[in-house]
């Protein structure tokens, strides 16, 4: 059995089409189950439905023998997992914002966001002071209400940033969607995986 976590909303929407061209369907919608164990058109092959933070966990672990995650959250998470095919969806930014035209705090920097690992790592490499705090969501409140000089989040079209006053500032890291395989996995199940990998890569570059 092939086990994959996938997390609801785009990862799923933009996978799903991917699975279908290797040859897996889920039995029925996950979108609309409340079942978290989804089986496919194929006996082999069974989905988790996770949330999209948890799905390194559920990899590492060997819970799940592959997934599907942004590459934000997986720089956020560290960890070690196999990451062998960009899948090319959920294209976004990591970037820094703040208010429109504010100045540069003097002093300590506050810095509200979800990716509190990655912004402890991002502006320790600049040698800057800062705090930050930890938010789950609604990370553009932070600058309006003074919590936070600067957010830390993932930009597409820029108009949630935009809607709220904000501008995009610091580029971190361009962000897509990759398939992370456990490494035990990759070694016990390595002809299922690879004949699965090598599908989703034709999937992918017949797209491109
Ligand atoms: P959780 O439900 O665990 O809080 P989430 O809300 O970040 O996670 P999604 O919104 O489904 O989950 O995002 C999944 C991934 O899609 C993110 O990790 C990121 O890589 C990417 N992503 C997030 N927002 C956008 C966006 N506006 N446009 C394109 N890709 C995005
Ligand atoms: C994400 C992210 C931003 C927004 C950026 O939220 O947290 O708020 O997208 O996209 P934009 O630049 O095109 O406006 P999402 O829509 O996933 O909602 P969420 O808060 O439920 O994650």
């Amino acid at each position: 059995m092939l086990t994959i976590a996938l997390s609801k909303g785009r990862i799923l929407d933009d996978t799903l089409p991917l699975l279908a061209e290797a040859g897996i369907v889920p039995a029925e919608n996950p979108e609309k189950s409340r079942k978290l164990i989804i089986p496919t058109t194929r006996d082999d092959v069974q989905l988790l439905i996770v949330r999209a933070t948890d799905v390194p966990t559920y990899v590492e672990h060997g819970a799940a023998d592959l997934g599907v995650a942004g590459k934000d959250v997986l720089m956020e998470y560290g960890g070690q997992l196999y990451e062998p095919l960009d899948l090319n969806i959920a294209r976004c930014k990591l970037m820094t914002a703040g208010k429109v035209g504010a100045p540069e705090p003097k002093g300590r920097l506050r810095v509200a966001t979800k990716f509190v690992n990655i912004a402890r790592r991002y502006y320790a490499e600049q040698g800057r002071q800062v705090e930050v705090i930890k938010l789950y969501g609604s990370m553009e409140l932070a600058p309006l209400v003074g919590l936070a000089d600067k957010i830390i989040d993932v930009v597409d079209t820029g108009n949630t940033l935009r809607a709220n006053g904000l501008e995009p500032q610091e580029l971190i890291a361009t962000i897509s969607s990759r398939l992370v395989v456990n490494k035990a996995s990759m070694k016990m199940k390595h002809a299922e995986l690879d004949t699965l990998i090598t599908a989703l890569r034709q999937a992918v570059e017949a797209r491109a």
